[in-house]
């Protein structure tokens, strides 16, 4: 086989020479570098342009032995069968997150501009921890860094850096919260204490339905994941205010220190955002640190039309962004941003054979300094293509239509009886479950539910989450893509009828009665 229009002599020459040399990519090698990119760019356009189905609906027992018997001591050498073999281990049965009908986590299809970023930064292959190993990558990191500070209102003093996600993003957050409570409750004691002694009274308050990267930091950061108090949200799934007020009170009386409070500006289940000002106002009152994880909401910040509905961000202590959920771009791209530049000291270690203080005060840039990797992806540059191609407004625009689309969801299925819908959302997703008949197809509610979920993957048609609610079984949509239209989801909603349906009868059958004894 060969590469689109190129002779296999000239792409595979390299490799049957068994000269390894000639896989560098450098000044000599930029014809292969050319031909192995365009093949490779040219399966994936081929299979995106003929991908009728999220998914395929291939099982992990299915699909694991031909993975397994790949024997990866014999290389093919030859790019366009290692293309081949690619095929059938992955491209064939891959999660498509651009088709319309996949509708189940946060994964967005990506913009065009941001994937030709991802060819240039893998490529020139940057480090962004310091400037001799990125030059003017840090640079643009530092203006995006900026630009979203100032899209948040975070004022002067504010900073940042690109993390590998938002799990990175609040975990780093609650690191720097951490320091700053512990350097508080030093100065404020009148007795010497050491760390030993103030990290068992850390305590973080979130809401009960943020996201569990909060417990896992907590676990990481020495606390344990019971240092996390969920503090309860309303039946509108934002956190309530006088619930919040109460576990700040509780804690004072019971000698705790609260280290930081999370509020959430786009639950991952309901999309709702906690009334940022209000928590605020109580954070403000009580000296706390306000952490908010808008990983999914960020998109709210290049929206023209809904950008109100992040008021009072600015008054955050740190907020997480996730670029790679609500800003069309590839996994990764996140960031932590933070008020204070200074708290970012609290992550900063001077090596004396990557970033030496010397460096500092010569006021060299450099991104290790701020951040808890050391090598470091370039992965702001997709952003930077993508606002210089695009610009902002138009990530608004895209992420405006998927907030409407799931407002009209909402109201189809309020109006369809074989559904039941919770909670409206404030940004994209759509929780709801099939309620079978009543009568003794009630009892299998759950049951149902979780069965057509799964027919429905299996099928590969669409794809669509699950979650709990008050302990039962919910599916939900988390609509990001523009092009999923009401009608797939209209359609999506009777094919999932039509799969619970079929398993209510297959269990209420006098048959299968009869066979279940
Ligand atoms: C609200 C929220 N915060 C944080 C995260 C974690 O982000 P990541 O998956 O990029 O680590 C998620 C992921 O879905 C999320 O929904």
């Amino acid at each position: 086989m060969s590469f689109q229009g190129q002779p296999a002599a000239t792409v595979t020459s390299a490799a049957r020479t068994g000269n390894a040399r000639a896989h560098l990519f450098n000044d000599r090698t930029v014809d292969g570098y050319r031909l192995s990119l365009a093949a490779g760019v040219e399966r994936v356009a081929t299979r995106i342009a003929r991908t009728e189905r999220p998914f395929s609906g291939i099982t992990p027992a299915a699909l694991a032995p031909e993975i397994t018997a790949i024997d990866l001591e014999s290389p093919l050498a030859d790019p366009a069968a290692a293309l081949d073999e690619l095929e059938s281990v992955y491209l064939r049965d891959a999660v498509y997150f651009h088709h319309p009908r996949y509708l189940a986590h946060l994964n967005c299809p990506v913009v065009i501009p941001a994937l030709l970023g991802e060819a240039v930064l893998t490529a020139v292959n940057s480090s962004l921890d310091t400037w001799d190993q990125s030059a003017g990558g840090t640079l643009i990191e530092r203006r995006l860094i900026d630009w979203t500070a100032q899209r948040l209102g975070l004022g002067q003093d504010a900073d940042g850096v690109f993390t590998s996600g938002g799990s990175q993003s609040n975990f780093q957050a609650l690191l720097l919260a951490r320091e700053e409570a512990c350097v508080l409750a030093a100065k404020n004691s009148a007795v010497p204490l050491t760390k030993h002694d103030i990290l068992p009274k850390l305590r973080i308050l979130a809401s009960e339905a943020g996201h569990f990267s909060v417990q896992k930091a907590a676990k990481m950061l020495g606390l344990g994941m019971e240092a996390v108090i969920c503090v309860e949200a309303g039946p509108d799934r934002r956190m309530r205010p006088a619930a919040l007020a109460r576990e700040i009170d509780h804690c004072d009386r019971e000698g705790l220190t609260v280290m930081a409070v999370v509020a959430t500006a786009g639950t991952t289940d309901f999309g709702t955002i906690d009334p940022l000002d209000r928590i605020a106002d109580l954070c403000e009152w009580a000296g706390l640190w306000l952490h908010v994880d808008a990983a999914y909401g960020c998109g709210l910040l290049a929206s023209r039309t809904r950008r109100h509905l992040l008021a009072g961000i600015e008054r955050a202590d740190s907020v997480t962004v996730d670029y790679h959920k609500s800003f069309f771009q590839p996994v990764s791209s996140s960031a932590l941003l933070v008020r204070d530049k200074s708290t970012l000291r609290h992550a900063t270690y001077y090596a004396d054979y990557l970033n030496p203080a010397r460096m500092a005060e010569q006021r060299i840039p450099n991104q290790v300094d701020k951040s808890i990797q050391t090598t470091r992806r370039f992965d702001a540059l997709k952003l930077w293509l993508t606002l210089r191609i695009m610009g902002a407004d138009a990530i608004g625009e895209l992420f405006d239509e998927v907030v409407d689309r799931a407002a009209d969801a909402w109201e189809l299925l309020t109006d369809d009886p074989r559904f039941e819908v919770v909670t409206k959302s404030q940004l994209s997703t759509v929780v709801f479950r099939y309620l079978p008949p009543e009568g003794p197809a009630r009892a299998l509610t759950d049951a149902s539910n979780l069965y057509a979920r799964e027919a429905l993957a299996a099928s590969g048609e669409a794809v669509v989450a699950g979650t709990k609610v008050d302990g039962r079984h919910f599916l939900k949509f988390t609509l990001l893509n523009p092009e999923t239209s009401l009608d797939d989801i209209a359609a999506v909603l009777d094919l999932l009828a039509e799969h619970a349906g079929r398993y209510l009868n297959e269990q209420l059958s006098p048959e299968f009665r009869r066979l279940a004894g």
